[in-house]
């Protein structure tokens, strides 16, 4: 059952129980539409009630039949909405807590409205790249003027119940039901069932008012202006406005029209595509096939930090915004004074920006306590190791927490390029130790890495998964290799870079090629950033261990300056003292061409589409192997790492969307032809088996 149906008095009450938000699915539509008709034959119900069971009126479409026939069934929302209109009782929606996009929509079409204040209420389609498809765009303007649906509509951000119902001349809520909402909306409807009886006046249909505006076709402009130069790589929230002025522009029936044309021809484009992509691949992430959603978790109440340096300080911070005591660890006084020092400063520029009330700063700081003894750990139920990458540092560390911690307690390693496994071996006990790979400022950065080791217990990735998804992370499973999948992959992305400005780029050619695409940052700015030395001690591993892997030696060349980007004031590019804009160098460019003369390179001239590809190709080829490694459990899980960690761009849905859209056979062809490059890795561009596998198919990643 996913409505039900009961008649209380002389009202009938349809409710929506679809858990968890009353999903407008194929047996809730039906469930609507039978209520109707059992109402209207009753001669007892004078008024129909519709209402959403438990924690939501309805939050829209249901998700989990997206891509299905149910999604299109008939009744779809369009019919059913029709059905409201054309029924000769008045029906009232009966709004709380979540009334989002065909939830709206529904709402919208009913004869009248009673809401709760607090209700969340939202058209967010334009977050998946459409525009709301069941005639939002014309009711919803007609019921709260053009300005407001626009800003509403554009934007997708909810807004609470409260504020939409003291709107000068809105009639979205017909009336503010404080206190019990079914009883309120019981007797409303009664009142005005009986006034249309006695007054044998019409029910109000939304489709019948009129939205008007004194400055329209200025406003209008106006806001296409605006939007237009704020969503450049989107284009549904400039059809949003074009849909929106139909509302005012077009009769009702030819605004519905024009609405569906619009919101056909979004779902076609990559953009929606890659956005719908992000929204389930990020939904997909959380689910671990071999681990039940109902694993008994541990108890996590208190975390230990060990190493208060840059990124244990970032750590640390998570846990303390979510308000769990944390206890940090250092071998020195000073280290845990300039540690705690630094979170003080980055939660007192977020009260300076009005980001954290005082008080809140207050409260998390006193969560925080400080420690240089292995003791003070004993009633913690999870520590997170963030001390130096050094194995032998992990080891002592490891062998301390196995001594100190209670049983039970989940022991986890932020490193990351080291073997969690061999971590996990310091232990008496592996099957509580996993690696939390944070990104930096692990305050800021949504992405958390969730390494399984070997021997991980189900129970302890269900807890840290849960926990990350506490300190509002992005949490995706990784198994043990070196660099995990973000790492693993970006350093092909950056040997590919290397390769190109030894063929004939500047870094400043590269890095703009990419920002182009939409990268938040090139390559060799992100070097610079993140600092250069950090390759630089990947790579003196590599030549000892990989000896035959090709790597370019300008980025070697460049920290041999000691240009290890912005916090040496200098890198691929100068740095004014203080700032952090990227000034193209000569120094390099002439280092460059230097180094390209010794190993007799003439530079070619190279597009900004090889560029492009090369470096989202070599992305792609890796994270095809990851794939089929099963060290990612899925393609979309690497999409969601390079959305939220890396800078990807959002319209483009992640590395392995993108080859999607590109289409495998053409993106197999390239990597071919790069193939044919001798002054490329050669063999790194034999497309991974399981890209062939797909080409020969005929099949993509997702
Ligand atoms: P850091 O050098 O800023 O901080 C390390 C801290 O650990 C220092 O404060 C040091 O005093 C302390 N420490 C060293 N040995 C210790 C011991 N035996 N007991 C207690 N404290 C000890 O290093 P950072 O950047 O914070 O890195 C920490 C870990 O996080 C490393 O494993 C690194 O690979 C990993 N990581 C770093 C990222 C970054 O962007 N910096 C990103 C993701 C992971």
């Amino acid at each position: 059952m996913t409505a039900q149906y009961e008649v209380r008095g002389a009202v009938a009450v349809i409710t929506l129980d679809n858990p968890p938000v009353n999903g407008l699915g194929y047996a809730t539509r039906v469930g609507i539409t039978d209520g109707l008709a059992r109402a209207e034959g009753d001669a007892a119900v004078k008024a129909i009630v519709i209402t959403g069971a438990g924690k939501a009126f309805s939050g829209g479409a249901d998700i989990r039949e997206f891509g299905t026939p149910k999604a299109l069934a008939e009744p779809n929302l369009l019919s059913v909405i029709l059905a409201l209109e054309a029924c000769t009782k008045p029906v009232v929606a009966a709004i709380h807590s979540v009334c989002m996009g065909g939830g709206l929509e529904l709402a919208m079409g009913c004869h009248y409205r009673v809401a709760v204040p607090g209700t969340q209420v939202a058209l967010p389609e334009v977050k998946l790249g459409l525009v709301p498809g069941a005639g939002g765009t014309q009711r919803l303007p007609r019921l709260i003027g053009l300005e407001n649906a626009l800003n509403m509509i554009v934007s997708g951000e909810a807004v609470k119940s409260e504020l939409l119902a003291v709107v000068p001349g809105q009639k979205l809520f017909d009336k503010m039901i404080d206190g019990d909402l079914m009883a309120g909306a019981l007797a409303f409807a009664t009142e005005v069932a009986d006034r249309h009886a006695k007054d044998k006046s019409p029910l109000p249909l939304v489709r019948k008012l009129k939205v008007t505006h004194p400055n329209a076709d200025a406003y209008l402009q106006f806001t296409r202006n605006t939007v237009g130069a704020m969503s450049r790589n989107f284009p549904a929230p400039l059809k949003c406005v074009e849909a929106v002025a139909a509302s005012l522009t077009l009769p009702f029936d030819a605004g519905m029209r024009k609405e569906r044309e619009i919101f056909i021809s979004l779902m076609m484009t990559p953009e929606s595509k890659a956005l719908r992509h992000a929204f389930f691949a990020e939904r997909a992430a959380g689910k671990i096939p071999d681990v039940p959603a109902d694993t008994p978790l541990r108890d996590v109440k208190k975390v230990a930090v060990i190493g208060a340096g840059t990124m244990g300080g970032g750590i640390a911070m998570n846990f303390l915004n979510a308000g769990l005591p944390v206890v940090m660890l250092e071998m020195k006084q000073e280290a845990l004074d300039k540690g705690l020092a630094t979170i003080r400063k980055n939660y007192e520029s977020q009260v300076k920006r009005g980001k954290l009330k005082a008080d809140k700063y207050e409260q998390r700081m006193a969560l925080l306590s400080t420690t240089l003894n292995y003791g003070d750990l004993k009633d913690a139920d999870m520590a997170i190791e963030a001390v130096f990458e050094d194995i032998g540092v992990k080891q002592q560390v490891f062998k301390a927490l196995d001594e100190v911690m209670k049983p039970g307690a989940i022991l986890a390693t932020n490193t990351s390029t080291l073997d969690v496994d061999k971590i996990a071996a310091f232990t008496k006990r592996p099957q509580d130790v996993i690696g939390t790979h944070f990104f930096s400022p692990a305050n800021v950065m949504k992405l958390l890495e969730v390494v399984r080791g070997a021997k991980t217990a189900k129970d302890v990735l269900a807890t840290v998964m849960a926990l990350g998804k506490k300190i509002r992370k992005t949490c995706v499973v990784s198994g043990v290799c070196d660099g995990f999948i973000g790492n693993r992959m970006i350093e092909q992305y950056s040997r590919q870079a290397g390769f190109l400005i030894e063929e004939g780029c500047t870094p400043v050619q590269v890095d703009k090629a990419m920002e182009k695409f939409g990268m938040a940052m090139g390559p060799f700015r992100m070097g610079d950033l993140a600092g250069n030395d950090i390759g630089w001690y990947i790579r003196k591993r590599r030549y000892v261990e990989k000896p035959d892997l090709k790597y370019s030696k300008t980025a070697d060349l460049l920290c041999e300056l000691g240009r290890f980007g912005q916090k040496t004031g200098a890198g691929w590019y100068d740095y004014k003292p203080g700032k952090r804009d990227a000034i193209p160098s000569k120094l390099v460019e002439d280092m460059i061409a230097t180094h390209r003369k010794e190993l007799g390179i003439t530079p070619r001239k190279i597009s900004d589409d090889e560029i492009v590809q090369r470096l989202v190709f070599s992305l792609v080829n890796e994270g095809a192997k990851i794939v089929e490694e099963g060290i990612a459990l899925r393609a979309s899980d690497i999409d969601v790492i390079y959305l939220t960690g890396y800078g990807f761009p959002l319209h483009r849905g992640g590395p392995m969307c993108y080859a999607d859209t590109v289409g495998l056979f053409n993106v197999a062809q390239a990597m071919k032809r790069f193939a044919r490059n001798p002054l490329d890795d050669q063999k790194f561009w034999q497309p991974a088996p399981l890209l062939a596998r797909l080409v020969a198919e005929g099949k993509t990643f997702s």
